[in-house]
């Protein structure tokens, strides 16, 4: 049931802290706090490269994922949404990993993208939920989310558990790579270790998420922006919104704002904009100053630190905890969920059954 909760996703997105918890509990040894992964039938230090794919918010959970294996664990990626993956029949050298993310395990899109990867010999690692599912069983390794059941079709906690699995994977490719030393592994394990009460504090900030709503709620067209491993925490606030309130969301990264987007920019047109502090702080910064000298409304999702820069520029700033910037994507998808969930209530949709969408999409 619901909890007592009105909805699944508000109950979805309060189980947040407990399923990062779970999920990192499975393959972060508490004595040692070293990353273990199941045993994988290739080996990480000399795998060429990483093709990610994924449709909707595990698409986005996988572009996460590609900031971390490359800059973390320096493996090359190549990602793309599942539905063109399969048809684009890239050149694959033998013996790459090929990394499926899904909720389901069901996607018909993903699947077909897991065979054609399997037809050119990439070892197939899959991030699932679902650990019976059809991509489970023709996959060489699943590493599972501990997410529990997912009812929502708006996904939610899913998003945040597949992040603390691609996060574990991008440390143990990066020390096995030789390029993550055990302090530095030590750190990035404390870093996810610190989320589940993290993201538990998220929610002292429901007022202000409440007050962006309003804002929302009376928009045509809204606009995310993010840098780096933001942006696709600005993909995933764009589409919570599309699914759950009907109404018209499109991400941009914060740089190619001026490559065309910003033509759209007026009082009518919210921006939403993920800013947490950190080396592309002040870059995001700069774009929303631009954005604001066009009569922009900016509502931007930060943390404590990135706060006291945005009072005074931003209409609402929402702060949330500050922590590493490794983890930070994961935090701050939580708030821009939330938003979404809030808009949803006031324009009075059904939220955990938007129109036309299905929870598991088996056709193509
Ligand atoms: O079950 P999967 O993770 O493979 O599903 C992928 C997408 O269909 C899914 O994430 C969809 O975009 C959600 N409705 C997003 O909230």
């Amino acid at each position: 049931g619901k909890d007592g909760y009105r909805h699944y996703m508000e109950k979805e997105l309060h189980e947040h802290p407990v399923v990062i918890g779970q999920t990192l509990q499975r393959l972060i040894d508490p004595a040692t706090r070293r990353v273990v992964l199941p045993d994988l039938p290739f080996d990480l230090a000399s795998v060429p490269r990483a093709v990610i794919t994924a449709c909707g918010s595990a698409f986005y959970a996988g572009m996460i994922g590609r900031y971390w294996l490359e800059s973390v664990a320096r493996i090359p990626v190549d990602i793309d949404v599942a539905s063109e993956m399969r048809y684009r029949d890239p050149p694959l050298t033998p013996g790459g990993m090929g990394l499926l993310i899904s909720q389901s395990g069901e996607t018909a899109d993903t699947l077909a993208a897991l065979r054609g990867m399997r037809a050119h010999r990439q070892h197939i690692v899959s991030v699932l939920n679902v650990e019976q599912s059809t991509i489970a069983r023709e996959s060489d390794v699943v590493l599972g989310t501990a997410a529990g059941p997912e009812i929502s079709v708006a996904s939610t906690k899913a998003f945040t558990a597949q992040l603390s699995v691609l996060a574990c994977l991008a440390i143990a490719a990066g020390r096995r790579r030789g390029v993550v030393s055990p302090d530095q592994e030590q750190a990035l394990v404390a870093s996810l270790l610190d989320l589940p009460s993290r993201a538990g504090e998220v929610f002292d900030q429901a007022d202000a998420i409440r007050r962006m709503a309003a804002v929302i709620a009376g928009a045509r067209d809204v606009l995310y922006l993010g840098r780096g491993s933001s942006f696709p925490v600005a993909l995933e606030g764009a589409l919570k919104l599309k699914e759950v309130s009907y109404i018209h969301a499109e991400a941009y990264a914060a740089g190619e704002m001026k490559h065309g987007p910003i033509s759209l920019i007026d009082q009518t047109v919210p921006i939403v904009a993920t800013a947490p502090s950190g080396r592309l702080f002040e870059k995001t910064l700069s774009n929303l100053q631009e954005a604001r000298a066009r009569g922009g409304r900016l509502l931007v999702f930060t943390d404590t630190q990135g706060a006291e820069r945005l009072r005074g520029i931003a209409e609402i700033v929402v702060a949330i905890p500050t922590v590493d910037e490794f983890t930070a994507p994961v935090l701050q998808t939580i708030p821009v969920q939330m938003l979404a969930y809030e808009v949803a209530l006031l324009k009075g949709t059904d939220v955990d059954q938007p129109r036309n969408l299905a929870k598991s999409v088996t056709v193509e």
